[in-house]
């Protein structure tokens, strides 16, 4: 069964509008924003297990609670209406729907994904559903987790299990979030769950992961109506060499070989890059990791590619290999250890730094999306995050003004629409985040949200950025 291509978007207008159609939405997480972490059947996840392990999440922070969207899911749908929002981009915990990983549905975990969806659809905006943003049920690391192949293909199973139970009323899909982050973080750097820092394991959790979203599309073009489009979302880092020399330039040929090609290679042209295989050689028998009819699996057509970007990775390799490794803030430091005897440096891309540390560079979002389309014509992209964290706090006449966020958002959306001008096929815009969030190993020390969330009382503040995103969506255009 193969889906049909989301209708071709008409060219902008003029310079500040967006094509007609364009999708505005915001982007959650279920272990981010839904809390109810043991009601209705839910069981834990890997991330229960990681945030309740003193020292790994900043202030001892879980994601318990969180901003308690399993019980205010109405009110939150009736602020996405307010806002003005076509789509919002959530996902679903595998623990809830089914708590070991294995077996039957667990109907009341479904039930909330079905209250969920059906006021969304009420209200008029576009659910869309991501199956796995790295909440993976325990029961399936404690059996060997994305580095044991037999993970992929329960994926397979919850992908099919999802789709029958929501099928009807959810119509876009994405399998993977940021399977670089689950793969390198959770088992290179351990700054993620499962916390394991194993180079072998790291490479094998990327081939599963892979493998889980090819075996994932096959199980829901097989269960969705054909009308349905699949994707998956990828954090592609915009690779930058810190210098013109050769040495920098090898630096992000590796990175972008761990950090990109890893994913893009069988996913998109069907085959690993032969630099990453060499590179890796000596931590794994790739051969015996990947098997006939793997690369088949994964490279299934996708009908949309998601992107998240956030900032850009500015790396070098010093010729004498003694460079101190800097942390871009986006974790893309972790890669290192898995990139040869050299140490590969992170640098900042300049000092205009959001609270996460993270540089703000509009540029590489416009190179990122041109750089695909023209690589991959034919596959339309969608942005499914992009946003900031900075310090928000509520005035005492009970506002929050956030210009930074409406400033990084304005050159953020200008730098997609100047990338659509230029020819990139892209389709939407999922702001991150609706709500303020469990920020993984930071806690909720940092705030993402267009909707500021006072975590003591859970009472939601619509930031400033959040009435300037609402009216260029009532446009369809930015500010002049
Ligand atoms: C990407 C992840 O998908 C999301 O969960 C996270 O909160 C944002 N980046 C910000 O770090």
């Amino acid at each position: 069964m193969t889906a049909v291509r989301p209708e071709t978007t008409v060219q902008p207008a003029s310079d500040t509008s967006f094509p007609t159609g364009f999708v505005w939405g915001a982007a959650t997480a279920a272990y981010q924003v839904e809390g109810a972490a043991t009601e209705d059947g839910r069981t834990p996840s890997i991330w229960d297990t990681f945030s309740h392990t003193p020292g790994k999440v900043r202030n001892g922070d879980t994601g318990d609670i969180a901003a308690d969207h399993y019980h205010r899911y109405r009110d939150d749908v009736a602020l996405m209406k307010d806002l003005g929002l076509k789509a919002y981009r959530f996902s679903i915990s595998w623990p809830r729907v089914q708590p070991t990983g294995r077996g039957p549905a667990v109907e009341r975990g479904l039930d909330f994904y079905r209250r969920l969806t059906d006021a969304l659809l009420e209200a008029g905006i576009t659910p869309v559903a991501t199956l796995y943003h790295w909440d993976l049920p325990q029961e399936l690391e404690d059996a060997g987790g994305w580095p044991h192949r037999d993970t992929a293909h329960r994926f397979a199973d919850y992908a099919a299990l999802a789709a029958r139970a929501l099928g009807d009323r959810v119509g876009m899909w994405t399998t993977l979030n940021e399977p670089w982050c689950s793969a390198f973080l959770g088992y290179g750097s351990g700054v993620h769950a499962p916390g394991r820092t194993d180079p072998a394991a790291t490479l094998r959790a990327a081939h599963h992961l892979n493998l889980a979203h090819g075996e994932a599309v096959g199980a829901l073009r097989t269960n969705l109506p054909s009308s349905a489009q699949v994707s998956i979302t990828l954090n592609l880092h915009q690779v930058r060499p810190l210098t013109g020399s050769p040495e920098d330039a090898e630096a992000a040929r590796r990175i972008d070989a761990v950090g990109n090609r890893i994913f893009t290679g069988p996913l998109l042209d069907g085959a690993y890059p032969e630099d990453l295989l060499r590179d890796t050689a000596h931590l794994v028998d790739w051969d015996e990791l990947v098997r006939a009819g793997d690369l088949a699996e994964i490279s299934r057509p996708l009908d949309v590619l998601g992107v998240n970007y956030y900032a850009p990775t500015v790396v070098s390799l010093p010729a004498d290999g003694a460079a101190s490794t800097r942390d871009d803030g986006h974790g893309a430091s972790d890669h290192s250890p898995w990139t040869g005897s050299e140490q590969v440096a992170f640098h900042l891309a300049n000092d205009d730094l959001t609270a996460m540390n993270w540089a703000i560079d509009a540029s590489g979002l416009h190179t990122l999306l041109t750089g695909m389309s023209a690589r991959y014509p034919g596959l339309p992209l969608m942005v499914t995050e992009n946003g900031a964290a900075f310090d928000d706090y509520v005035s005492p006449e009970g506002r929050v003004e956030d210009p930074q966020r409406i400033a990084y958002l304005h050159s953020h959306l200008d730098a997609v629409r100047r990338a659509i001008a230029d020819g990139a096929d892209v389709r939407g815009y999922f702001l991150w985040s609706l709500l303020d969030n469990f920020e993984w190993s930071y806690g909720y020390s940092k705030r993402f949200g267009a909707v500021y969330v006072d975590y003591p009382t859970q009472r939601r503040i619509p930031k400033a950025s959040a009435r300037w995103y609402a009216e260029v969506i009532r446009n369809n255009a930015l500010p002049a």
